[in-house]
């Protein structure tokens, strides 16, 4: 039986383990996924290797300190974070799926990403993430973030990896980015706690696509309003799907069973 793990801190109410369990089960793969809190990323990558762990999965707050246990792939060099290691190379391979969790769930909503005029808010871990997923096929990615700083040096990491023009600004004048958009993404965390959305309603419109990467609630205040603007949606647990479908088709070299693991996530929403 293979042992798949999740470190990060909390791990208590992760839907990773029922979310993986569930594509075991449907592929008929004999293995568990378990969660741990480490005080240590780098000792627990250890741990793993010495316990023989098929495949890891980093959340909160690791993403970043685990990069020197690990052989990062070009993609999760240029994010700058880590959320899915492989243990079949020695040293083992640390890569970043939320860039695939970002264009499968478009790509799940039929929308395509060729050429886009993109906007992200957003310019953490999964601001980063987005960007780097966006600007693989998009025209331009616009990161508009409330500490302009951080949208500025997540552009100048970026820029040179990705076909894209990348542009960094406030969140102050992204309604008039928004105006001229094709796709959004919300990769802060506002709409987690209240009722509340990072860009006003009014900027919306229905020629735009959005993805909101919260998914606690599902349906955030963003989705409501773009939606009311006729604006097509997909919330956060596309993007939480997607990230587990490419970690689980990392490790096991199988298709993952997309259905099985959907089903699974939305049922404990
Ligand atoms: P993650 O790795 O999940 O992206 P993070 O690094 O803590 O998490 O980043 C959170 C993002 O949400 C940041 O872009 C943050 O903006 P700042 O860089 O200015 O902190 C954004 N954010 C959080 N609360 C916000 C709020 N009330 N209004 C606007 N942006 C907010």
């Amino acid at each position: 039986m293979d042992v798949y793990a999740l470190i990060g801190r909390p791990v208590e109410h992760s839907l990773s383990p029922p979310m993986h369990e569930a594509g075991y089960e449907a592929t008929g793969v004999d293995a568990r996924y378990v969660t741990f809190e480490p005080s240590s990323a780098t000792d627990a990558v250890a741990a793993a290797v010495d316990l023989g762990v098929a495949g890891l999965n980093v959340t909160v707050p690791f993403k970043e300190e685990v990069l020197p246990a690990v052989e990062p792939t070009e993609r999760a060099r240029r994010v700058g974070a880590v959320n899915t290691v492989d243990f079949a190379t020695s040293p083992p391979t640390g890569d970043n799926t939320d860039v695939a969790g970002v264009r499968r769930a478009f790509e799940h909503a039929g929308v395509s990403l060729s050429d886009v005029r993109a906007v992200v808010v957003g310019a953490g871990g999964a601001g980063r993430a987005a960007t780097a997923a966006l600007g693989e096929s998009a025209a331009s990615v616009h990161v508009a973030n409330r500490t302009l700083s951080r949208a500025e040096a997540l552009v100048a990491d970026l820029d040179p990896a990705v076909p894209a023009t990348l542009s960094a600004g406030p969140l102050s004048d992204v309604d008039d980015r928004i105006a001229e958009a094709d796709v959004l993404v919300n990769a802060t965390s506002v709409g987690m706690e209240a009722d509340e959305t990072p860009v006003p309603a009014a900027a919306l419109h229905a020629d735009l696509a959005v993805l909101d990467a919260v998914y606690t609630p599902l349906e955030t205040r963003l989705l409501r309003d773009a939606a009311a603007a006729g604006a097509e949606t997909v919330d956060g647990a596309w993007m939480l799907l997607f990230q587990g479908v490419a970690a689980f088709e990392r490790w096991t070299g199988r298709d993952a069973p997309v259905d099985a693991m959907n089903e699974t996530l939305r049922a404990r929403l």
